[in-house]
């Protein structure tokens, strides 16, 4: 494999390290229907997952273990996921056994896809690339392998989300903790509070113009919200946060 970027190289020890700790989440995923973030907001509604992908080829990018792969492929879709973690990897291929589908489970960066141009009909990441990879490369990289008209749906966080987060890693609360502009590259890996890997985040100024410059039409986009106010908190925001501002966004956009 060719060398990685030294985020990515950051990024594979610390989901190898974590990848125990998703398990449990992704064998409950893997039994249910679409839904998308940590609010488990369903798909249907939004349905940015094709209802019958017979015959489609698609692409997950930053797979985890493997549940948006494995819902396509119930679908009909013959799948690809790839993902940077071997440790994900192998809980992705022994639920895809599980549940008696055949899903191609590749270990590689969603920067560098191992695929012809024009390889796929539907691409999609939640939270994989779509955060820990850098958007100025996977998402020209997902162009390149997307067919003319195909989609690309990703989930990733709010930029709000990520100005209301302290920059010690603690909780999102309701103060604005860092700029907006320039907004890219954030690095976890030395803060107080439970340290991180290394993710992307962008204006909305800067998707829209890298959209446009490498030639994606926006279709869809959603801003997900908690179901209801309460102190729980998921990963880095709590649900009362969540319900008052977006923490998630998802979109979809294709190729022209
Ligand atoms: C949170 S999981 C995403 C899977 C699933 N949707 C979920 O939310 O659990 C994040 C995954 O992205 C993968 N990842 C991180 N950087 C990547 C990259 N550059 N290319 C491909 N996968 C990457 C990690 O190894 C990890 O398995």
């Amino acid at each position: 494999m060719p060398d990685i970027p030294d985020y990515a190289a950051v990024n594979r020890s610390y989901w190898d390290d974590m990848a125990h700790e998703w398990v449990e989440m992704g064998e409950r995923a893997w039994q249910s229907e679409p839904t998308w973030g940590m609010f488990s907001v369903p798909d249907a509604g939004m349905d940015l997952v094709p209802a019958d992908m017979t015959g489609m080829r698609a692409i997950e990018l930053g797979c985890g273990t493997g549940y948006i792969s494995g819902w396509m492929a119930k679908r009909g879709a013959d799948v690809v996921g790839i993902d940077n973690s071997a440790k994900q990897l192998e809980t992705a291929r022994r639920l895809a056994d599980e549940h008696n589908v055949s899903i191609e489970f590749v270990h590689g960066i969603a920067e560098n896809l191992p695929y012809p141009d024009e390889s796929f009909d539907y691409a999609v990441s939640e939270y994989g690339a779509a955060i820990w990879s850098d958007p100025y490369v996977w998402l020209p990289e997902a162009h390149r392998v997307l067919k003319s008209g195909s989609s690309l749906v990703f989930l990733t966080n709010s930029a709000l989300a990520v100005m209301c987060s302290p920059l010690d890693g603690s909780v999102a609360d309701r103060t604005l903790h860092r700029p907006y502009f320039d907004m890219h590259r954030i690095d976890w890996t030395e803060v107080e509070v439970d340290p991180g890997g290394i993710d992307f985040h962008l204006t909305m100024t800067d998707w829209f113009a890298l959209f446009k410059k490498t030639g994606f039409a926006v279709e869809d986009f959603y801003e997900l919200r908690a179901p209801e106010p309460s102190d729980n908190v998921r990963f880095f925001v709590s649900d009362s946060w969540a319900y008052d501002f977006p923490a998630e966004q998802v979109w979809r956009v294709v190729k022209k």
